[in-house]
């Protein structure tokens, strides 16, 4: 059996992409449509129940392409929606904070947990309750850095000003002593060089990405919906839609992707 059926992922701009490119490495062969909703980046400074709305629209258009999976590849959106959406819709669909919170649990040897994410995350408490469940006990210590993601989506990753934020965000983490810190926001393994290189190299940094794409893995396999094609070369093509301007996107992302990004068509 065989499922050509795509693989839908999300988020509200270029950050997801780091969890495409996980998928794409270690599933080749599954067509992929990637959605990102940068006509309304960023999300994280929103409210939970207007980005809970975004990402009922979104599931709901990528059901419309006939999706067979939906990754939900930011946190923010994560927090806000996965639990309800899971009980709304009949496809499956997985988040990035559980395989997260996992890497970390299983990370830390002083059992102190940091997480960097956007305020609505931080507000969510998504982190520290997911972490709980797995393992009640560990510090963890919530840190929201909201001028991230607005940097990242304007193509800057390194320099002063974002120097400055990335100080000023972890200083608290590192006063708490925290071992393992996740990146508990998909744009953030865009500069996990400049946050690796003030937390210095005792500390871990955890990005969702590798964990959840993992998880797609073991849940298309659970239920026969992997795609076998009849020869290795016939790998999975990627198509990308955004809510703004198409070009932009195809420049930003091509660059974070490390690939050029070929076409991307504006949602309709
Ligand atoms: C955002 O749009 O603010 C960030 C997305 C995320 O939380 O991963």
């Amino acid at each position: 059996m065989s499922d050509p059926r795509p693989i839908g992922v999300f988020d509200s701009g270029v950050g997801g992409l780091t969890v495409l490119a996980e998928i794409r490495d270690r599933l080749p062969y599954e067509h992929t449509i990637y959605f990102g909703d940068t006509a309304r980046v960023p999300y994280g400074v929103r409210d939970l129940a207007e980005v809970r709305w975004f990402a009922y629209e979104i599931i709901r258009y990528l059901v419309s392409l006939n999706v067979k999976l939906v990754v939900i590849a930011c946190n923010t959106a994560t927090a806000a929606a996965l639990m309800t959406a899971q009980r709304s819709f009949d496809v499956p669909i997985i988040g990035v904070i559980e395989p997260g919170a996992r890497a970390a649990v299983l990370e830390t040897r002083n059992r102190r947990v940091g997480v960097l994410a956007t305020p609505a995350t931080v507000e969510s408490g998504a982190y520290a309750k997911a972490i709980s469940y797995l393992d009640a006990g560990i510090e963890v210590y919530e840190q929201a850095a909201p001028e991230f993601v607005p940097l990242i989506e304007r193509g800057i990753t390194s320099g002063p000003e974002l120097e400055a934020a990335a100080r000023r965000y972890l200083a608290p983490l590192q006063e708490r002593g925290a071992d393992v810190v996740i990146l508990g926001c998909t744009h953030y393994p865009l500069i996990s060089e400049t946050i690796n290189r003030i937390l210095g190299p005792r500390v871990r940094l955890i990005s969702s990405a590798g964990q959840t794409a993992l998880e797609v893995g073991r849940v298309l396999s659970r239920r026969g919906y992997l795609r076998r094609p009849r020869h290795a070369e016939d790998l999975g093509s990627s198509v990308y839609v955004c809510t703004a301007d198409p070009e932009e996107f195809a420049a930003l992302g091509s660059r974070f992707l490390d690939q050029k990004i070929e076409a991307v068509l504006p949602a309709s």
